[in-house]
């Protein structure tokens, strides 16, 4: 997509094009991509629109995420290389589709929540 084309992310429509350009570079991912497919067999039909909620709700406000986002990772023998090349993509996709300060945070909100994640799972002490 070409610089002019970068739009801010303001509503739900937004938040779609981002999780599911991000998931279609995940699904491609030959380290990460396997997890999702072949681990945890994931049903893309009801992640999805779990992941426009999540995303939705944190750089919105919209108040219409109520799950646990911790949870489903314990048991994927997750490593830090697959959340560095997650957020390798997740940073990729934003950039290459939008600009300003929303997009900023939903970097910066990965990235927060990416630690967590790995240091819940003792991964990393940061
Ligand atoms: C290597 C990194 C990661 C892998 C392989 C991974 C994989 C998964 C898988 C397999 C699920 C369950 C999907 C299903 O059964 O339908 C899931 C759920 C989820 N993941 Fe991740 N994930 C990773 C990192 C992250 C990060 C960094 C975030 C947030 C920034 C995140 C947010 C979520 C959310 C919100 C859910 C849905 C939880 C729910 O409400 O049930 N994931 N992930």
């Amino acid at each position: 997509m070409s610089e002019q084309e970068l739009k801010p992310i303001a509503t739900r429509e937004e938040i779609k094009i981002l999780v599911d350009s991000f998931y279609d570079k995940v699904k491609l991912d030959s380290l990460i991509g396997p997890i999702f497919n072949d681990t945890a067999k994931v049903n893309w039909d009801e992640h999805l629109p779990r992941l426009y909620n999540f995303w939705e709700d944190l750089l919105l406000g919209t108040n219409n995420y109520n799950g646990r986002p911790f949870p489903p990772h314990i048991s994927l023998n997750l490593k830090m290389e697959h959340f560095e090349r997650w957020l390798q993509l997740f940073f990729i996709t934003v950039d290459e589709n939008f600009i300003g300060l929303k997009a900023e945070e939903a970097k910066s909100r990965a990235l927060r929540i990416a630690k967590n994640f790995s240091v819940n799972l003792g991964l990393s002490k940061f």
